[in-house]
């Protein structure tokens, strides 16, 4: 991607599916993948004090306070293979005082893909997921079975509970307009409730248009 590396924010409801385009978007374009909730999670398996902070906030479908979260994301965002190969941040910003420290730091993204899944939807998503702790990859019961070989290891995410994905989408609801308006000419809405290759096929014309678009700024600079 030359001199120019492509930044790109996804976001959407819990489940709407960004973990499983990330791994396409990252496949096919390079990008280092920064997602909060993995970030948290590795802290919470690692069981360091900021793991041991965000746990309970997240068993509950709640936001991590802002202290946990922000240098961690800042500080994964400003590392030397992000700035070289461009980055994909998932999850973040989740509130507009998320937006407005990444903002502070001078980080913007070329592209905001924002997929949109309506609620009723997401519950099946969220109950019939499944990872698998070896590869990171993530399956579903019914919209992609697990290979046999793999079945026997895959685990349930502990916020997968109905009970706290309410909680999580209410959040989700109560600061989407504001987080959006820190990017009114980055959004690209994606129609996410359609197959998995119908929607990358969206995204990855919209991130095709855009490193086109950024190589052409480059070239006329
Ligand atoms: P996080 O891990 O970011 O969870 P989330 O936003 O709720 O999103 P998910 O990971 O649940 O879903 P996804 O959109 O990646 O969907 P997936 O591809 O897996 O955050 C977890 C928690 O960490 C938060 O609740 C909070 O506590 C904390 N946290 C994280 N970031 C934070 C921040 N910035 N500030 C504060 N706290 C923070 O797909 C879901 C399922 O659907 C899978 O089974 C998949 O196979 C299936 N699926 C995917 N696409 C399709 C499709 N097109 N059709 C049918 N099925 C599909």
């Amino acid at each position: 991607m030359g001199d120019a590396p492509l930044r790109v924010m996804i976001s959407g409801a819990p489940a709407a599916g960004k973990g499983t385009q990330c791994a396409s978007i990252v496949e096919d374009f390079g990008l280092t993948h920064i997602s909060a909730g993995d970030l948290l999670r590795a802290e919470v398996s690692a069981g360091t004090p900021a793991g041991k902070r965000a746990s309970e906030f997240m068993t509950a479908g709640k936001l991590v306070p802002n202290e946990v979260v922000v240098d961690m994301v800042v500080g994964a965002l400003s590392s030397g293979e992000a700035a070289r190969r461009g980055w994909l941040l998932d999850g973040y910003p989740r509130s507009p005082e998320q937006a407005q420290a990444i903002d502070r730091a001078g980080i913007r993204p070329d592209v905001f893909l924002l997929l949109n899944v309506p609620d009723d939807a997401l519950v099946a998503r969220v109950v019939g997921r499944r990872l698998d702790p070896v590869t990171g990859d993530i399956y579903h019961l019914t919209f992609r079975p697990p290979p046999t070989e793999v079945a026997p290891r895959l685990v349930q995410r502990s916020d997968d509970t109905e009970e706290a994905v309410r909680t999580r989408l209410a959040t989700y609801h109560a600061n989407l307009d504001a987080v959006l308006g820190f990017y009114p000419d980055q959004i690209v809405q994606i129609d996410g409730a359609r197959s998995m290759p119908e929607v990358y096929a969206d995204i990855r014309a919209a991130l095709d248009a855009a490193v086109a678009s950024k190589a052409l700024r480059v070239a006329a600079a």
